[in-house]
């Protein structure tokens, strides 16, 4: 099938049930959500010629995985995201199976993307080619075939190039696994994006896979990426799959005892970072889990599933990375619903919220919409939801880096982000309360203020 045919056919699905999924109480207002079918990795996050350009893992045609397509949406101020529709589809011999993730860099004006393609053939083998596009306007994608093929050593679970530049040489890191099933992430080099140097593996050893690396400068070099194969370890990698960082030296190397979780809540994976024009370096995570209980979100049956997190701004802070809502964040609020000072409030939050604890003195117990509690007390705070399988409650926690006094949270529908104390600890999660159940109960010694925030109208232009 052609790429336009495959493309118009994405097209048709939202066509069809487009407005379904909307009517879905439980669609976000302003999280980047699927127009129909399943997302899941942003790809290709870039500030380029004064717009934020996101992609994100997409499969247009139901609500699970398979061949993807890359997504495309932009906006001007990153609250409110335009759809431009499909920009990849997998249409040619090296990416059949799909358009796996990737990235986005500019070179000579240019919009150019690199990402995986997965071939998967009769017998379950997979093959994977690190491919490249180029565009001109943003609008138009030529894809440029395969500009790296896979190497010795490793399995063809070999993806998720993520490429930056310093000075003037190009890098490159793909996650990967060795050919004795560890995890680890491989690095090349390139003078001019054309022709790629293997330059070995940076980091490994945590797991049997590693997906979706990046490499940023805070104030140290950070190695992040989503490592598969974890064991459970107390309060520490209870979801299936991880997501975290090493601080390190790109030089001297990073060290994987030095690994830590960047979000503790039940969903938050496979997350990419951008420098914008200002020099802000942003995140932003698949508020999902792959393999990880799709088919007990209701929202199957009004036709899409999984969203993004809300873009964050990274820094550090001796070992943590601190993730902090973007100011512009500020520019939903629509409406103070609630201003109190009290030990006990109990009342209505809005599906679409900003609830933020200030002062805060001592424990704090939330519940909202009877279906989420949030208890911090004695250093620690404890995220518990009925399980997703039905069988009984569930839970994840950490213990905080400091003590408590600030906590803002993000509520949107069917999504809860909280950020404790700016950000030092962050936990990201679905949520699907009864639709119209809106009841909050918050105790603590705290100050209170409540926002009903509004839609973003980035709009839809297929
Ligand atoms: C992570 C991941 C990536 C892969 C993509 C496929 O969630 O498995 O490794 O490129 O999803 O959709």
């Amino acid at each position: 099938m052609t790429e336009t045919v495959m493309k118009n056919e994405a097209k048709e699905k939202i066509a069809r049930w487009g407005n379904t999924v909307k009517q879905d109480p439980y669609y976000p207002a302003y999280h980047i959500a699927p127009p129909v079918g399943l997302l899941n990795d942003p790809n290709g996050f870039i500030h380029w010629n004064g717009t934020y350009h996101l992609f994100y893992q997409w499969m247009p045609f139901h609500t699970g995985h398979g061949a993807k397509f890359w997504a495309h949406v932009t906006s001007g101020n990153l609250v409110d995201w335009k759809f431009h529709g499909p920009a990849l589809a997998p249409d040619r011999w090296y990416d059949r199976s799909g358009c796996y993730s990737g990235s986005a860099v500019e070179k000579d004006g240019e919009l150019i993307l690199f990402y995986t393609g997965n071939v998967k053939n009769g017998e379950g083998e997979r093959e994977s080619y690190q491919c490249k596009v180029r565009s001109p306007d943003g609008v138009t994608f030529e894809k440029l075939g395969v500009s790296i093929e896979l190497p010795k050593g490793f399995t063809p679970h070999f993806r998720d190039p993520k490429v930056w530049k310093t000075g003037h040489s190009w890098y490159m890191v793909i996650g990967a696994q060795t050919e004795d099933k560890e995890g680890c992430v491989v690095l090349y080099d390139s003078p001019d994006l054309e022709s790629w140097q293997y330059k070995g593996i940076l980091a490994s050893g945590l797991g049997y896979m590693w997906e979706c690396p990046d490499f940023f400068r805070l104030e140290g070099d950070v190695l992040l990426f989503s490592p598969q194969g974890l064991e459970e370890q107390g309060m520490d990698y209870r979801n299936m799959y991880q997501s975290g960082y090493i601080i390190g030296d790109f030089e001297d190397g990073f060290r994987t005892e030095d690994f830590r979780e960047l979000d503790h809540g039940f969903e938050f994976y496979a997350p990419q970072t951008m420098e914008d024009d200002a020099g802000r370096r942003i995140i932003i995570g698949w508020m999902g889990m792959p393999d990880g209980g799709e088919e007990y979100f209701p929202t199957h049956d009004y036709h899409w599933i999984h969203q993004m997190t809300l873009p964050r701004e990274l820094s550090q802070k001796g070992d943590t990375i601190v993730q902090k809502p973007l100011v512009e964040m500020e520019e939903l609020r629509m409406r103070k619903v609630v201003e109190e000072s009290q030990e006990k409030w109990e009342g209505k939050i809005p599906a679409s919220s900003e609830i933020l604890l200030q002062d805060i003195d001592g424990d704090v117990d939330i519940e909202l919409f009877r279906y989420i509690s949030l208890r911090c007390s004695k250093g620690k705070a404890i995220l518990t939801r009925p399980a997703m399988d039905g069988s009984g409650e569930e839970w994840r926690a950490t213990v905080l880096d400091s003590p408590l006094t600030e906590m803002r949270l993000f509520v949107d529908h069917s999504s809860i982000e909280i950020f404790i104390n700016g950000g030092e600890t962050v936990f990201s999660s679905r949520i699907f309360p009864e639709k119209e159940e809106t009841s909050g109960i918050i105790n603590g010694d705290l100050s209170l203020t409540v926002w009903e925030l509004r839609r973003q109208t980035g709009g839809k232009t297929v």
